[in-house]
This record gives C-alpha cells, structure tokens and sequence, in this order.
C-alpha cells in the first residue's frame, strides 16, 4: 500500500502556490490506484512547538546524563519521525519567507533531524536513505541565474542539504517563481515568466507524482 506523507507550510490558506502543486501532486497519487493512501499534516493550520530542548537533536544513547527532554516532547518527535519513516514518499510546500522557509517548516526540520536515529551517527543506520523526498517552492520574485536574487535563497539549498547530504533521500525540487507577478507593479512585466514557470512546475509535479507512486 504505498504511502505518501504530504506536508504544507504556506500560511496563505486561499491562493497559495505551494499549497496549489502540493494538492496536485496528491491528486496524481491518489489517481494512480485506489491503494494509494496519503498522510496529511499541516504545519501552518497545526504548527509544532518550536523544539522545546536540544536534548532531541541526539538519540537517547548519545545523550549526556543530565539531558532529560520532557517525554511528551519526545513522543511528539517519535510520532513526527514514524511518519516520516513509514511513508514511501514525501512532499513538501516550502514557500519563500524572508529569503529562508516557514518557521512551521524548519520546526518540524529540528524535530526529524535526529543525530543517531534518522542521521547515521555512531552506526551504519540510514532509516531514510533512498527514500523519495519532493520539494515544492514557491517565491514572489525570481533567483533564477543572471537575475540579482541568484545566490540568495536559502529555502531550497538547506532542505537539500538536511534531506538529501545528510538523511541521504533522494531529492527532487519543484520550483514556482515570480508569484507575486500579478500582485507587485514591479514584477508585472515579468507576468509571462511567471505563467511558464507555474505551467513547468505542475509538470515537473504531476511527472513525479505519477513515477514515484508506480
Ligand atoms: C512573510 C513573507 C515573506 C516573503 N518573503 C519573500 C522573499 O524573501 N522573497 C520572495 O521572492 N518572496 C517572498 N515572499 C513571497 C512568497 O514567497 C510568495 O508569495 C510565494 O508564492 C509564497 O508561497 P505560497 O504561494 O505557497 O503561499 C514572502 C511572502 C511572505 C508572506
């Protein structure tokens, strides 16, 4: 029974871009046999607790004798992780906030990044290696190369690195640029890039979608 876990950080809960390829890309799941099931959770409309104790960035044996997390918040993290680690694939909405992701994304980053439970640490354990991880990004202006945001989002490239170098999944990004083309005067000239950008990426999503869930 394959499983997705779908996870959205977008606070715009009408017109969302993320929100829109993420559902997408659910849809294209679930069309491709009625086994296909989906884990939702909603890291705006839910938000985790900001993780309450560094203690949970360590594996309870890698801990120091006065490191005592607070068992419900070691619950939490074992839910959040046995979610992660039952699905067969993920998707991620990471919208573009202040050059970096949501709060309510990286939370739930601190909680599953785990040294010696998800990160192979003191032994060959790589519970997430290989598993398919899909990050959907939306942001109102462009980063594309040659443009003056190129080297300036940190949305994409710490997901990459916390997911793909370090849990060792297997990463792809979706991109949407220029959302806010239709909203801000000074990107309306770009109203055409923004439309081929948000065409290619519900592409990009329905093909990833419909490959992965095979
Ligand atoms: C709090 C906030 C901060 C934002 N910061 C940026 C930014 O640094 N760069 C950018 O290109 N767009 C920025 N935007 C625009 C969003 O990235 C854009 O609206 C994107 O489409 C949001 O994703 P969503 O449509 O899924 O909500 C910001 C929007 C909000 C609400």
């Amino acid at each position: 029974m394959p499983r997705l876990l779908h996870l959205d950080s977008s606070a715009d809960l009408d017109a969302s871009v993320s929100r829109e390829l993420t559902r997408l890309f659910v849809d294209t799941w679930r069309a491709t046999g009625s086994d296909h099931t989906v884990i939702e959770r909603d890291l705006h409309r839910s938000p985790l607790p900001h993780l309450p104790d560094a203690a949970l960035h360590y594996a309870a044996r890698l801990r120091t004798g006065t490191e005592w997390p607070d068992p419900a918040a070691e619950g939490l993290q074992a839910e959040l992780i046995a979610e992660l680690t039952g699905a067969d694939a993920v998707v991620i909405g990471a919208p573009m906030y202040n050059w970096s992701m949501p709060s309510s994304l990286k939370a739930w980053i601190d909680y599953i990044h785990v040294l010696g439970t998800t990160v192979p640490f003191d032994t060959s354990d790589a519970p997430l290696a290989g598993k398919p991880a899909v990050i959907v990004s939306s942001r109102g202006n462009t980063y594309a190369p040659g443009s003056p945001g190129e080297g300036t989002d940190f949305v994409i490239p710490p997901l990459v690195q916390v997911l793909g170098t370090s849990l060792g999944m297997s990463v792809s990004v979706v991109t949407a640029e220029l959302t806010l083309a239709d909203r801000l005067t000074p990107l309306a000239p770009f109203a055409d890039l923004a439309a081929e950008s948000l065409a290619a990426a519900r592409d990009a999503v329905r093909n990833l979608a419909t490959s992965l869930a095979r």
